[in-house]
């Protein structure tokens, strides 16, 4: 079972957006697929249309009791299953302090035969949490915005993570990208040298994106044949290579 994290120090660079296309490609290409909705805002469980709270709450879930059958739901995307955000973060935070060393891994153990590809939407923020998804995962997409701040919470995480001495891959990649933009052309031509495995599709800034609020489902669902739609398309085949 792989698993991949959506993650950023910064909000609103596509993380939400990149874990529902990406699951949904994945699980298009026959991959079995559970996406967890590890934000308190649950945009991905509204994305694809599931009631964000969990029954029995989060500390059941985070003991092992809880049956996942419960709380994992299954989605209007074959092969594509969710499990919608839980309670306050805060409130996740807490418990995964308490348990010490506890790894989203283990919280997974009982689905472990279940799917090949775990993927997390994570809030904006460096917590307990974090640290979890940290040791669990293959390693972290990144996404970054083509501007010198997104580019800098790209370090400070790097930095975060050397001085911890986590060793958890980054895999930035860049996304609301406008090639239009003579800024943007030149962050993402520097990019490469400096972060070697930065993967190299572009994720374009395209209004269809945006959309998928109103339509609740990812992209290769309702608009398949956009440049976006391609772009995370090309981006999970680049990733498919890397986790085989
Ligand atoms: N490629 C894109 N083109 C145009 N708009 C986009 C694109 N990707 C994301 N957006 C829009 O940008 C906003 C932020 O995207 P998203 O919610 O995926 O970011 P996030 O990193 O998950 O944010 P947060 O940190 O708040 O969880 C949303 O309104 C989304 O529709
Ligand atoms: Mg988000």
């Amino acid at each position: 079972m792989r698993m991949l994290a959506l993650y950023s120090i910064k909000g609103g660079v596509g993380k939400t957006a990149s874990a529902v296309n990406l699951a949904a490609e994945a699980a298009g290409a026959g991959q079995r697929v559970l996406l967890w909705d590890l934000d308190p805002q649950a945009a991905t469980s509204f994305y694809l249309k599931a009631k964000p709270r969990i029954r029995g709450g989060v500390e059941k879930l985070v003991k092992g009791k809880s049956s996942f059958d419960k709380v994992i739901r299954a989605t209007d995307v074959d092969h594509l299953d969710l499990l919608p955000a839980a309670l306050a973060s805060r409130e996740m935070d807490q418990l995964l302090a308490k348990r010490g060393n506890s790894h989203l891994r283990k919280i997974l153990k009982p689905v472990r035969d279940d799917y090949d590809l775990v993927i997390l939407d994570c809030p904006p923020s460096l917590s307990h949490l974090s640290e979890s998804i940290f040791s669990s995962v293959d390693a972290l997409l990144v996404p970054v915005v083509p501007t010198v701040l997104s580019l800098r919470t790209l370090q400070q995480l790097q930095v975060f993570l050397d001085d911890h001495d986590i060793a958890c891959l980054l895999w930035p990649f860049i996304t609301l990208a406008d090639r239009r933009r003579v800024l943007h052309r030149e962050v993402m031509a520097n990019m490469h040298e400096q972060w070697p495995l930065m993967l190299s599709t572009v994720i374009p800034s395209a209004s269809v994106v945006e959309r998928m609020g109103l339509e609740r489902a990812p992209l290769p669902c309702f608009a398949p044949r956009t440049a976006a739609a391609r772009a995370y398309a090309a981006l999970w085949q680049e990733l498919a290579q890397r986790l085989r």
